[in-house]
């Protein structure tokens, strides 16, 4: 890959057309998956340090992948993915392994410890509801479990790997490659017919042109689009826009998925159809974690942590006997 880190664009969100262009191109890639404004649930100061270019969309530079153990291999490999059904490859460690974890805001004068010591392990295939008051820590627990900020203390391993130890250009690799985003919001890039925007983490990827619009169509069909490809997100019903990000979230054959209320916009028609979508994901393998207010939503889990003032009050993954 060859990205050329560009600085931050003034949160400026337009994509332009991507047309044909490069992966080098100044890159909006993931701006749907982390908004430039900062993540829906939170100030901009979610963010790593680095800056809005870092956390939406730094492109890793040339070498740096070397040190994030590509567990398909570099990039995306052609007849992987929504192609193989969005299998996920086998593995014993777990997905998420949480020790630990603090977060502490400082803002200005104030401090705001939203975690307090957190520990939590999801195992591979798990499908976890995290659900708790607002202002409880949950989206800022999802953005250390997505690599979009880091612990104040406390270790972090996701897959295995040292989470703590990775540059800010690696971060960004394993945002890219390993996890998928599903959020409130859709973030969905507004210019972008839908598998332009399914397609954008390959291109980042660094994925060839054919094989990415490939593999867009293909997880679009898979989520039932495949009649409103080439519609814009304006065009389309917000449970469709929804589909459309969770496609997203699925195109790199990510090891995790995880939703911030992906349900919260949407009326009861489309929320099932979400939850079916998210089921499915989970039906094939794959670990899904996914934040809620709703218990209807909560009850498509198999597990639920609850978390409260920035501990987790109860896990019934713990209540159940589990050796967690
Ligand atoms: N970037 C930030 N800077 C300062 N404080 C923050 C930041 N993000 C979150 N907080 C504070 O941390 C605490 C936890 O916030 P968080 O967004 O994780 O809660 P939540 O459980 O997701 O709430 P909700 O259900 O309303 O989305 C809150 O007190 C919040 O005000
Ligand atoms: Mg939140």
């Amino acid at each position: 890959m060859t990205e050329d880190p560009r600085p931050p664009a003034g949160g400026e969100g337009a994509a332009g057309e991507p047309g044909d262009e490069p992966a080098t191109r100044r890159l909006p890639v993931m701006e749907p998956v982390v908004p430039p404004g900062g993540m829906p649930a939170g100030p901009p100061t979610v963010r790593l340090p680095a800056g809005p270019a870092s956390a939406a969309s730094a492109p890793a530079g040339p070498g740096s992948p070397a040190r994030v153990p590509a567990q398909q291999g570099p990039g995306v490999p052609a007849g992987s993915g929504v192609a193989a059904g969005w299998v996920v490859p086998g593995g014993t460690e777990p997905v998420i392994d949480l020790v630990d974890g603090t977060k502490t805001y400082e803002t200005g004068a104030a401090s705001v410890q939203a975690l307090r010591g957190v520990t939590l392990r999801v195992d591979r295939g798990e499908y976890v509801a995290i659900m708790g008051p607002s202002g409880s820590g949950k989206s800022t627990l999802m953005h250390i479990l997505g690599c979009l900020d880091v612990l104040t203390t406390g270790t972090y391993h996701l897959s295995g790997q040292d989470v703590s130890a990775m540059s800010e250009a690696e971060l960004a690799e394993v945002r890219n490659r390993r996890i998928g985003f599903v959020f409130q919001q859709f973030n969905l890039l507004a210019s972008l017919p839908a598998w332009r925007n399914v397609e954008l983490p390959l291109v980042y990827a660094g994925v060839d042109r054919r094989l990415r619009r490939e593999r867009a169509l293909r997880a679009l069909e898979r989520v039932g689009l495949a009649d409103r490809v080439e519609h814009r997100p304006g065009e389309l019903s917000g449970g469709q826009q929804q589909r459309v990000a969770v496609a997203r979230a699925l195109v790199t054959d990510p090891d995790l998925v995880l939703a911030d209320e992906p349900t919260g916009n949407l009326d009861s028609a489309s929320t099932e159809e979400i939850l079916g979508l998210l089921g499915d994901v989970h039906a094939q393998g794959r670990t899904v974690v996914l934040i809620t207010h709703e218990a209807e939503v909560a009850a498509a889990a198999r597990r639920t942590v609850r978390m409260r003032d920035g501990l987790v009050q109860d896990d019934t993954a713990t209540l159940a006997g589990g050796a967690r």
